[in-house]
């Protein structure tokens, strides 16, 4: 399990007192209140002060369950609230959005309730009466037009997403300097989410679990998995490596690309093969 200091901010106003003199609750008292009680290090990411974080954990940490209680208190917790969801598809970013939800209901229970409606123009969405929102978007730049003021952003899969859609979404945080989390299994060793984890320098707070560190993933099931799937993707799935495939015939980006555009394996073929008879031709 390894931990990374970022870069810190001021302390943030929800772990300041109420002007009534009760202190507000925090991130984890409400997590716990929607059911989610986090282990040490989801609430060591709950409590984080960091501007910028990655989880690069195991799947099945809970990697979406720990980014949507983040998300869900945010929205509630700070009236006038804007969070983005991204993920590799709407299907990914729709689920976390949905999990957000179920918790702020939760919060609400007790409490008169919490009102939440769609926002009336994103597909995926949360609007909530205290003037927060929350959407969840396609894993597609083109889609992200319109979006702005943007005060917390978490991509989920980050390692699967495309960098043209990361960087569309990074300015969106700028005027309200923004708080950004990455999360994911790694992948190839390229792309955002491992230039930030590899090169990301002090501007990140990361943290790293492995399958064999997660009290919920027995022994038993890990060996069989091994088994099944392979050392490559072993570790890239529960031991969080960053392992580029020598083997792998295709170039991991070219992969990514291709199953964004629904690109058959036969066509595949050709786009890998065209790139490499490009590069030759480049080749000094
Ligand atoms: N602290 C916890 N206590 C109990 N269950 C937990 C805890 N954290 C996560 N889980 C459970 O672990 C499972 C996986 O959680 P989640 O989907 O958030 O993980 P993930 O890291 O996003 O997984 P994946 O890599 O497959 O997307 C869920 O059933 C979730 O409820
Ligand atoms: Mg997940």
């Amino acid at each position: 399990m390894g931990t990374g200091s970022g870069f810190r901010s001021q302390p943030r106003p929800e772990g300041r007192r109420k002007a009534s003199g009760k202190s507000l609750p925090d991130a984890v008292a409400l997590a716990v209140k929607a059911g989610f009680v986090p282990d040490e290090l989801q609430t060591q990411v709950l409590r984080s002060q960091a501007r910028q974080g990655i989880l690069n954990c195991t799947r099945q940490w809970g990697k979406s369950t720990t980014a949507a209680a983040m998300a869900a208190y945010r929205v509630v917790m700070r009236p006038g609230s804007m969070v983005v969801v991204a993920a590799p598809t709407e299907k990914q970013s729709a689920e976390l959005v949905k999990k957000a939800a179920g918790m702020i209901a939760a919060y609400g229970l007790g409490s008169g309730g919490i009102r939440i409606r769609k926002d009336g123009i994103h597909k995926v969405s949360l609007a909530l009466e205290n003037g927060s929102r929350m959407v969840g978007l396609p894993g597609n730049e083109a889609t992200v037009r319109g979006l702005s003021a943007v005060n917390l952003l978490l991509v989920d899969e980050a390692s699967r997403v495309r960098d043209a859609l990361y960087q569309a979404l990074r300015p969106m945080l700028t005027v309200p300097q923004g708080d950004v989390w990455l999360m994911s299994t790694p992948w190839a060793t390229h792309g955002f989410f491992y230039e930030a984890w590899a090169n990301g320098g002090r501007d990140w707070e990361r943290i790293s679990v492995k399958a064999t560190e997660c009290p919920r993933i027995s022994r038993e099931w890990l060996e069989r998995e091994w088994r099944e799937i392979g050392d490559v993707a072993f570790r890239r799935d529960y031991m969080a490596e960053f392992v580029q495939d020598e083997a792998s015939a295709f170039d991991a980006e070219v992969v990514r690309e291709a199953l964004d555009k629904g690109v058959t394996p036969l066509a595949l073929g050709l786009m890998e093969f065209r790139r490499r008879s490009q590069e030759r031709r480049c080749s000094p």
